[in-house]
């Protein structure tokens, strides 16, 4: 059986600043998806948060695009706006970049990450949601799941997955992809992927040799940049994706262990800033030092005829401890550079925030040297 496994998040007003999501919208998109579920729309779903973001996990058979789920997601990012407003939330409808639906959310601010696959017997999938970063931020993760031996143990030991995988690259600058193997275009893969705020994975699929349908991607990330779609800083683009794991695939161990470093992106205050990645469970899915520092939550699921499991917060673990306390280091030692380079971002990246508009001023001031 095929089912569509989807997540749709967008920020839609933060609780307080841009902490955290309020407890009133998450209910509002249960009671929005229980209702989609009872009439079928929905085979089954998860409402989660991360930081700011309000996170929907659909499970469905509409297949990618369907104009009824991203219609839902809409209408709940909408109901939750007017709730955000009542309650007087921050930013209240921030991600909701256009004013009407067109049959697709794609380009008008939430972001999406969705699959259509052919079940198997017992399907593990871990949804992975961050907050105050970027699509890129997944790029190093990803790379080590699917193709460092280092990571993933049964790259080496395990037949099924020895021969590697296809990653498709988007470069989102241009708007275009390109298909990369490993292990053998391993080199390449990074050449590209190393610029994350440029290059980034969109999805994984199995080769021609596994036993997976070589068609069906078995991992995928959203990409949407605001920056993009509105033309000027509207909030990163926090992104969201997941990986189908096991029999065939990584283990689940290995997926998680991708995230084991701590490892720096770009994001946390506002989007100008680098900082580590730390993997935090649901609870401390809030972003609060210097609007971070940047987070990841995991959600474990089983999947059976479209129907979910409760999920496990993978990152509640003292196993993680060491991670978070790495990633805390980090962060204060990036802190102490301020307004310097690297810890902020580097000036092409600055384009899309505010710094331009401070640049403007000081033009004119500007004398050309002899
Ligand atoms: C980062 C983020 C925050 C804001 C910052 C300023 O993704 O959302 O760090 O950029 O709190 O927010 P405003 O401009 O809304 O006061
Ligand atoms: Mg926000
Ligand atoms: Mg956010």
């Amino acid at each position: 059986m095929k089912t569509t496994f989807s997540i749709i998040k967008a920020d839609v007003g933060g609780w307080p600043g841009h902490a955290l999501v309020h407890p009133e919208l998450e209910k509002i998109a249960y009671k929005k998806l229980i209702d989609a579920r009872k009439s079928d729309l929905l085979k089954d779903f998860h409402v989660t948060h991360c930081g700011d973001d309000l996170e929907l996990i659909m499970t469905h058979t509409n297949g990618v695009d369907s104009k009824e789920i991203h219609g839902l997601a809409w209408d709940t990012f909408c109901e939750a706006t007017e709730k955000a407003r009542d309650l007087g939330l921050y930013a209240a409808g921030q991600d909701l970049l256009s004013d009407a639906f067109s049959g697709n959310v794609r380009g008008m601010g939430p972001g999406i990450a969705e699959i259509e696959f052919t079940e198997r017997k017992a399907e593990p999938i871990v949804a992975f949601m961050m907050d105050k970063t970027e699509p890129g931020a997944f790029n190093f993760p990803f790379f080590k799941i699917f193709a460092d031996p280092f990571n993933t143990a049964g790259l080496i030991i395990d037949p099924s997955i020895h021969d590697g995988f296809i990653f498709e690259v988007w470069d989102i600058q241009e708007h275009k992809n390109v298909f990369i193997k490993t292990p053998e275009e391993m080199y390449d893969l990074l050449a590209l992927i190393g610029a994350k705020s440029r290059f980034v994975i969109k999805r994984v699929f199995p080769k021609k040799s596994s036993k997976l349908p070589s068609d069906e991607p078995v991992a995928v990330i959203s990409t949407e940049k605001l920056y993009q779609i509105a033309g000027e800083y509207v909030g990163k683009d926090d992104p969201a994706g997941f990986v189908r794991a096991q029999s065939g695939l990584p283990a689940l161990g290995e997926v998680i262990e991708a995230f084991s470093l701590g490892h720096l992106v770009s994001g946390w205050m506002r989007g100008s800033h680098n900082g580590p990645l730390m993997p935090v469970s649901v609870g401390n899915a809030q972003c609060t030092r210097f609007d971070g520092p940047p987070r990841v939550i995991a959600l474990g699921f089983q999947l059976r005829n479209g129907k979910l499991t409760e999920p496990v917060d993978l990152f509640d673990d003292p196993a993680f401890d060491i991670t978070r306390r790495r990633a805390q280091d980090v962060m204060d030692y990036m802190r102490r550079h301020g307004p310097f380079e690297p810890h902020r971002l580097p000036m092409a990246d600055m384009e899309y925030t505010t710094l331009p508009k401070v640049m403007k001023k000081l033009g004119p001031r500007f004398k050309k040297t002899k």
